[in-house]
């Protein structure tokens, strides 16, 4: 794991753009996984910023989103379809025929769920994966004891994660139950993995993915498995990791010759 410490949340948005915008320059048929929720708004606007003003171009990209809550429609205000269309695919080029998410109303969920794995291996793979954190220590919607190995499927969200995510519901008791969501083997194999986390309240999470035990208690310690996992993180977040001093300085020393 590669341990990024920023000044604040706009310098690690930065630096996560930066790399998928070399990355989509490099193989402008890339294959992006993504991710919604709070943490990517910034990485996401400053993409658009790309498109917009340095030529920045997704039309041969192919995106896979991370989940959906179940029962809700593509058009729900609180839909991840929704979510993505309004901080990204509606501000760039991307053909709606190459965005991926799975679907909250598939009448067979076990079929679809197969289907979504098919199509990202049709796809030749993700070659960037990008996760934000759950408070509860979930990357997609694995959450605390979903299967180390798991693809793509049903859960059930536990409450904390309901309630983290009331905000963007009418009430906490809108909040679905259940999602789909790409499994941890699925996201493990991702060529590489961003994963951004901001704020004080992931401290604790973010000290227990990276220096604490593998383990399926917190699903996105699993990523200490991963060749080639970049976290980027805000001072706050960072503020619970006992060796910060020394990922500070392994990022300072890091060869010229060294990319992403
Ligand atoms: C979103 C997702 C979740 C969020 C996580 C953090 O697609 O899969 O794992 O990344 O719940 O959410 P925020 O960014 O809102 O704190």
């Amino acid at each position: 794991m590669e341990i990024v410490i920023t000044p604040d949340p706009a310098a690690a948005s930065r630096q996560a753009a930066a790399y998928l915008a070399a990355l989509v320059r490099r193989n402008p048929g890339a294959v992006l996984g993504l991710a919604t929720g709070s943490t990517p708004v910034a990485l996401y606007r400053e993409l658009i910023r790309l498109h917009r003003e340095e030529q920045l171009s997704f039309s041969r990209c192919t995106t896979f989103n991370l989940d959906e809550y179940a029962g809700l429609a593509p058009g729900h205000p609180g839909s991840y379809r929704r979510f993505m269309d309004e901080h990204l695919f509606a501000s760039i080029d991307i053909p709606a025929s190459r965005i991926h998410i799975p679907d909250g109303l598939a009448a067979d969920i076990p079929a679809h769920c197969a289907a979504y794995e098919q199509a990202i291996a049709g796809a030749g793979g993700i070659d960037a994966q990008i996760l934000g954190l759950g408070s509860d220590g979930h990357i997609g919607f694995n959450e605390p004891t979903s299967s180390l190995a798991s693809r793509t499927r049903i859960k059930t969200l536990t409450e904390r994660t309901r309630a983290d995510n009331a905000r963007h519901f009418s009430s906490a008791q809108s909040v679905p139950q259940h999602v789909i969501t790409m499994g941890i083997g699925t996201i493990m194999e991702a060529r590489a993995i961003v994963l951004l986390a901001f704020g004080e309240k992931k401290a604790a999470t973010v000290a227990a993915m990276v220096e604490g035990p593998v383990t399926a208690l917190v699903p996105a310690s699993v990523l200490q498995m991963h060749p080639v996992v970049k976290v980027m993180l805000d001072e706050p977040a960072a503020s619970q990791l006992r060796r910060r001093e020394y990922y500070r300085h392994v990022f300072d020393h890091k060869p010229a010759w060294q990319q992403w």
